[in-house]
This record gives structure tokens, sequence and C-alpha cells, in this order.
């Protein structure tokens, strides 16, 4: 039985109207119709392409025209006008990440080859958990998978699965470190011991790294920070002391937790060395490569994550330096078996099918997931490895000479020595104390956010306040990051000496 009121429609309501069609169905009305929205939104894209790093507005001003459009009407607005009020309320006010002036994150400007692939992402919308949902796109992302890990080092059997980012890959690879340890039939709670177990993970690890443990139900509490050297890298003598205390204490580590790329520092772990007591102790070994896995596309960098393919697991992030659209990263793991801990049985997805079709659902903590493989494929196949490799090594090199440049800076000075595509340091003022060093640091990157001048980072580095510079953009040159540190220093002396003030 119906409910409500009803009469037939000439024809069902998504079928295509030749003057307003609302789906793709192979008519040339419907491709015309693509063509014509498409258009509008890179209109609209390059309509904002010469605004400043950061919308000089208030947030206040941000919601109140944002809440001011009805974004459910009763009745459809051309999309020419949709599109006009979204460029002027939403993109024009963004955070632009192609601007060299826009350096506090680590999500970069994305190759036009990966975001032209979204759209066919969208349009075509493969759903990765069964093969009968995206049969050619299934291998396609297992292609991906097979040969990042061998890039990294992993054997030829490695296998793993894309994410939507670092943090579902750090959750995904600590599950199987818990799993690993649990040991029981599947299905089962955690032992009592669970309460015991340890993640070992360097004091500058990712937060992501505790918000899993925490996921996990083994509680934040369960990662304990390992002591890092002076360029933030973790200690290996430290972990030995720290293993030895945790035993000594009837606590019982279960995994450890490496970084390649730290989010200040950029520090990449001693990776050979945790592999080492990983395997003495036979512990679960995690990389987070969510920041250096790109560090392998270049010959003179890739030695810095010697080690590496000693993991069980890897995170590898492609929406960092492999400049990729958000969400594009892997999780990586060494042997195929302990991905039995994610396997969840369901009739309607008719897995193991005569035919020997691959179902990645057996990977994934996602039922339906996008098809991020492609626009990955697309555009590394497209740009190729040399020069991805340049890119990355660009990034790398730009970073060193914007510390020399603060060092040479008299209103600057350096925090922490970089290690890959992060600088930290700070404004200096003369007759300041700590405190207030670091009351004018944070005063100076909320300015030029305020202001719209400059997106840069802030984040506390030893117990004091820093500055961060986070260059990501292989457009950006050394004389960009050299205007952009005069900003900084203009900001930082106005603030500590307002004209006809007294510094504080
Ligand atoms: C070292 C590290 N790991 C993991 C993450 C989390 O990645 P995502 O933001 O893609 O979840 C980040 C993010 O900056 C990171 O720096």
């Amino acid at each position: 039985m119906s409910v409500g009121t009803h009469h037939t429609p000439a024809r069902p309501p998504g079928t295509t109207d030749h003057q307003h069609p609302l789906f793709l169905d192979g008519t040339a009305a419907s491709h015309a119709a693509l063509c014509r929205a498409v258009d509008a939104v890179l209109d609209a894209i390059t309509a904002t392409d010469s605004r400043g790093p950061f919308p000089a507005e208030s947030p206040e001003i941000l919601h109140a025209s944002i809440a001011a459009t009805d974004w459910l009407p009763a009745s459809g607005v051309p999309l020419e006008q949709v599109v006009g009020e979204v460029s002027r309320d939403v993109l024009a006010r963004g955070a632009r990440v192609g601007d060299p002036r826009c350096a506090a994150h680590l999500h970069p400007p994305t190759l036009l080859t990966a975001s032209a692939a979204e759209l066919a992402i969208a349009t075509t919308n493969q759903s990765m958990d069964s093969f009968d949902q995206a049969p050619a796109a299934t291998y396609a992302e297992d292609h991906l998978i097979t040969r990042l890990a061998g890039l990294l080092g992993l054997p030829t059997d490695a296998t793993g699965v894309l994410t939507s980012g670092g943090t579902a890959s750090n959750l995904l690879g600590l599950l199987l470190a818990r799993e690993r340890a649990a040991a029981g039939p599947a299905g089962s709670a955690l032992p009592a011991t669970a309460r015991r177990w340890r993640i070992l993970a360097s004091s500058a690890a990712h937060m992501s790294i505790r918000q899993a443990a925490a996921v996990l139900g083994l509680g934040r509490d369960a990662v304990v920070a390992v002591d890092t050297d002076h360029a933030g890298r973790m200690n290996p003598i430290a972990l030995d002391r720290t293993i030895e205390k945790l035993h000594d204490d009837g606590a019982v580590p279960i995994a450890v937790v490496g970084t390649a790329g730290t989010t200040d520092t950029g520090a990449v772990d001693p990776l050979d060395a945790l592999a080492e007591r990983a395997c003495r102790h036979r512990l679960w070994f995690h990389v987070d490569a969510a920041v250096g896995s790109a560090l392998a596309l270049s010959n003179r960098l890739r030695p810095m994550l010697d080690g590496l393919g000693r993991a069980d697991s890897v995170t590898a992030d492609l929406h960092k330096l492999w400049w990729q659209p958000i969400g594009a990263s892997a999780l990586l793991v060494r042997d195929a078996a302990t991905l039995a801990g994610v396997r969840e049985p369901a009739d309607y997805l008719n897995r193991g099918e005569p035919d020997g079709a691959l179902d990645l659902a057996d990977r994934s903590l996602d039922t339906s997931r996008r098809f991020d493989a492609l626009k990955i494929l697309v555009s590394l196949r497209s740009t190729g490895r040399e020069q991805l490799a340049a890119m990355v090594e660009h990034v790398v090199d730009l970073a060193g000479r914007a510390a020399d440049s603060v060092r040479a800076h008299p209103g600057l000075e350096l925090v922490a020595p970089p290690q890959t595509v992060t600088v930290l340091f700070r404004c200096r003022a003369d007759g300041r104390t700590d405190d207030g060093l670091d009351q004018l640091n944070t005063a100076v990157q909320r300015h030029l956010l305020a202001t719209g001048e400059a997106v840069i980072g802030r984040t506390r580095h030893r117990g004091r306040t820093a500055l961060k510079l986070t260059l990501t953009n292989p457009m950006t040159g050394h004389d960009d990051v050299a205007a952009l540190l005069d900003t900084i220093a203009a900001a930082g002396a106005g603030i500590a000496t307002p004209t006809g003030g007294t510094t504080t």
C-alpha cells in the first residue's frame, strides 16, 4: 500500500528533463548539462584565484553570510546563481593553499590532474567495498597499494588499503597491532591483560596515535611517550629504557610506533634501530610516514627512510607531499594475514565468489568507500616519478634555506633545525621574558591570520611558543619565503613596539 496521496507523474522524478537534467544518463543533454556545470564551477574557482591567502573577515561575518542563504529551498535555484553565491561566500573566503603565504599546515596545493580526476570519481561513484560495485577499480586500488608498498621497501606480497587520512590509517594499523596482541578467537572480547598493554611512540608522535588507543579501548594513556634527541627523533636508548621500565612495572608493551616526519619539526625516527627493538621484543612495528612517505620518491632523500621496509604496518598519506586532494591515504601491511582483524562477514556483500574476484571490504574499516585510487593513479602517471621527486626535493631544500634566512634575520630566531618541510622559529624582541616572547609570537600569528596577510603555524616546542612554516607548495620559491619572513618579522616588531609605545 502506498503512503499519502499519489499520482502518476509523466516521468520518474530522476529522469532527464531535457531542459534540466539531474543525472548523467548517456544522453547528449545530460553531457551538455555536466559540461555547463563544470564550466560554472571552474569559473567560480578561477574568479577567486587572485585572492590573498586568507579572508580578512571575522568568523562572525563568515558565519552570518553562510547562514543568510537557504541551502534547501523548496524549489531549486539555477546552478549559475548557486555557484555565484558559493564563489562569493565560500570559495573567495577560503584558505588558499596555493598561495606561498599560506604555510601553516601539511595539506598542500593539489595536482590539477588529480583534481580533474575527482570528477570521474564523483560521477562514476564506484564503491570500493565489493567487486560488484567496483570491478576494475578494485584492481586499480590493489595495484596502487602494491606499487606504494614496493616503493617504501615492503615485501612484494605486502598489501593494504586506502583510507580517508593519516588518522584513519594510524587507527587501522594500531587495530592490527591490538589484534595480534589479543591473538584470541575472532570476535572475542579483549583479555583482562589488555589493561596492561602499552604502545610506545616518541613524545613528538601525532595525536592520532593516542586517539587510536582510546578508540581501540586501550585508553589514551596506553601510549607511552619515549624521549627524543635534540633533533626531535625518538632516542633508541630511551626506548630500551622505557621497555625495561614497563616490564619492571608489570606492563606489557605490544607495539612501537616510529614517525617518519613529525608534524612540527619534521623529524624522522631512526627506523632501523626501532625495527631492531620491535623484532627483539616481538612488538608490532607501525610507522607513521604520513609526512615522510614521499621522501621515497627521491634517490637523494630515500635513505632517511632506511628501516621502513621492516615495518608491520605503514601509514602513507598522499594528501600531503604527494599533492593529492583530501582524502588520500594508505595503510600498508607487511603480512596480508594480519588484516583478518578487520574482516566482518556480511551476506549481502557476496564475498568469496567462485570467480576469485577481490573484495576490498576485507581490508577496510569503511564499507562504502570512494575510488580515491583513481585520482592518485591518474596524477602520478601523468606527472611521473622524476618530477615528483624534484618537487619533494624542492620543498625540503626550501625548508633548509628558510632556516638559513631565519638565522640571518635580525628580527627572528630559529627554534629547531628543519628535518623535512617544517621550520620552527620565533620573533625576537629585546628585553622580553620567555613568557613575554610567547605572548608576542601568539599575537603575531593571530594578527597575520586576522588581517588575512599570512597563514602561519603556531605550536609549542620544548615548553615554549614557536611559529612554524610548513612548506608543501612546490610553486613557492625562496624569494617568497624570504618575503614571508620579512612580513612576520615586521608584524613582530610592530606588536612588540607599537608606534610611540614601549616594549613589554
Ligand atoms: C605525522 C602525522 N601523522 C598523522 C597525521 C594525520 O593525518 P590526517 O590529517 O590525514 O588524518 C598527521 C597530520 O598532520 C601527521 O602530521
